[in-house]
């Protein structure tokens, strides 16, 4: 699907979380087509994925502060992890890498994503990218199979050529596809 219309989108709080795949630059899309697409977007960036993108870029695209730790000094009493949690109309994931899935699967709490995961009562979309044997890894399928049975959507990743060198599943899902499911998921939280 091309230039979607996803009017499920529009009003909407959106937490993009975004891990350290190396298909982090495709997250910079889809920050800019859920702003294009009405939503407001929070971004919470994990330590490692600063390594690979600069939050600016974020900051830039979704007109919003990004979340990068939980240790900032602030002068709001209120816990940040928790107003976020409570502002989520959704919490998107993408790129997801493996182990951030296993931190959500196992119900830890050790950064700013981690965190929200836990204290959200929004519903969450987890869209993976990661090398094939990865994806493919028992443990892996393992966290994944256990987050989808407690509620946690999905969108599988793509087979192809992989950044890696690797060919296989574990491309994240075209944008637009994403865009679908999140517009799909928010469509059945009415
Ligand atoms: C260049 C580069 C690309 C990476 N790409 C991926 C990836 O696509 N998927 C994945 O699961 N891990 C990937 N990793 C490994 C993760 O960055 C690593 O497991 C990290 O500890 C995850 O931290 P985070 O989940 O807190 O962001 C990559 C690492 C590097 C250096």
């Amino acid at each position: 699907m091309q230039n979607g219309i996803f009017e499920n989108l529009k009003g909407k709080t959106v937490i993009l979380g975004v891990s350290s795949s190396i298909a982090v630059y495709k997250s910079a899309d889809l920050a800019s087509k859920l702003v294009k697409s009405g939503a407001s977007v929070r971004v919470i960036m994990t330590r490692n994925a600063c390594k690979l993108m600069s939050p600016r870029i974020f900051q830039t695209l979704s007109k919003n502060k990004v979340y990068t730790s939980m240790w900032e000094d602030v002068e709001d009493w209120h816990p940040e992890h928790i107003s976020l949690a409570e502002s989520a109309d959704l919490l998107l994931v993408a790129p997801a890498t493996a182990n951030i899935i296993g931190c959500f699967a196992a119900g830890i709490a050790h950064d700013m994503l981690t965190t929200v995961f836990l204290a959200t009562a929004a519903p969450v979309l987890v869209a993976p990218a990661m090398n094939c044997n990865m994806y493919g890894n028992a443990f892996v399928r393992r966290n994944i199979d256990a987050l989808k049975k407690a509620g946690v959507y999905f969108v599988d990743p793509e087979e192809g050529a992989l950044a890696c060198g690797a060919e296989g599943k574990g491309r994240l899902a075209d944008v637009e596809r994403i865009l679908a499911r999140a517009n799909a998921v928010l469509g059945e939280a009415r």
